[in-house]
């Protein structure tokens, strides 16, 4: 799929047309159940300055914790006592020594028996390859923007085409490899999100999530407008077309942009994971990268996935 057609969806394709074909193609390529992985946001300590996300390193009202060891084992099994499906170890960039983060990886990996995904920035080529030697099989790097001067805008001291060959590395470790990128960002043009779409289908990722962008209060785009959800959802659809066997969320960016429909929503446009959140709670409400983030608990995560007339194997 060509730029010109991607516009060409992204802007005069009728929107049922299009859920249709994506949902269509979901079906055929990944059938009818939602994969559910339990998502750990085991630290909110970063080094990076995102200027859209409240965990930048500049902002000092942001709340910093690092989960011990301990209670990242505690909080994985549990998810996978309800039914998830894999973890997900996310936190801010530079949050945790190599080391300590590959003991944690191993101790899931052979305790739990499920597959571990890491989603912790930028590192070197040694650090992956030792959390790959300690059993991490997915790791997730959204681009972000795939627009040179805008990356590097809204990511000041970093440029995307690092960001690049840190995907890069990840695919030749052998890591299953997600990327994804934010829609309706400041100065984001639709040039610029068909340009993200087409990123991630010529990166050949295995995953791919994306979300409406929502402003944070803390943040210098504190006040700018929310992405647009419909907009998401086009974009979210188009990948699936595009991408039939990726692995794509319903974002928690859209569940909190509509709380009641945003995910099942998704999952009718193309979605096949939802990532039900299993921080402890005390910290969950710390990992504030933007305002009002929703605690998508498996409850919720059910209930949509029902809603969408879809099979899980949540247990509550
Ligand atoms: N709005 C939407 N998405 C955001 N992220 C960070 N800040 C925001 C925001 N303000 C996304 C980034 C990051 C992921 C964990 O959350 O894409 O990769
Ligand atoms: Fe740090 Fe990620 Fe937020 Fe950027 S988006 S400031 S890397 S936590």
């Amino acid at each position: 799929m060509d730029k010109q057609e991607i516009l060409r969806l992204l802007i005069s394709e009728p929107w049922e047309e299009l859920r249709l074909r994506a949902d269509a193609e979901r079906q055929a390529a990944k059938g009818g159940h939602v994969f559910c992985r339990g998502l750990i946001e085991f630290s909110s300590i970063c080094r990076r300055n995102c200027a859209y996300c409240g965990l930048r390193a500049q902002n000092a009202k942001a709340h910093r914790y690092r989960l011990k060891a301990e209670a990242i084992l505690e909080a994985a099994t549990e998810s996978v006592a309800h039914g998830a499906d894999s973890i997900v170890l996310q936190s801010g960039e530079g949050a945790c020594d190599a080391m300590w983060l590959a003991e944690v990886v191993k101790e899931i990996s052979d305790t739990l028996r499920v597959p571990v995904t890491l989603s912790v920035g930028e590192r070197n080529e040694r650090d992956y390859e030792l959390w790959k030697d300690a059993g991490a099989a997915r790791y997730l790097l959204r681009h972000e923007s795939a627009d040179t001067e805008l990356y590097a805008k809204l990511h000041p001291g970093y440029a995307l085409k690092d960001r690049l060959r840190c995907l890069s590395i990840l695919k030749s470790l052998g890591y299953e490899t997600g990327g994804g990128f934010i829609v309706g960002l400041p100065g984001q043009t639709m040039d610029i999100l068909a340009e993200d779409i087409a990123l991630c289908v010529h990166l050949k990722l295995d995953m791919a999530g994306i979300g409406p962008f929502i402003a944070q209060t803390d943040t210098p785009l504190a006040g700018a407008t929310s992405g647009s959800i419909d907009l998401c959802l086009r974009a979210l659809a188009i990948l699936r077309i595009a991408m039939p066997n990726a692995n794509l969320p319903a974002t928690t960016a859209l569940a909190t942009l509509d709380p009641k429909m945003g995910q099942i929503r998704g999952l009718m446009a193309g979605a096949n994971v939802l990532m039900p959140n299993f921080t402890p709670r005390e910290y969950g409400s710390a990992y504030s990268i933007y305002d009002k983030k929703k605690r998508v608990d498996i409850c919720c995560a059910a209930r949509d996935i029902e809603f969408a007339g879809r099979s899980h194997s949540l247990k509550m």
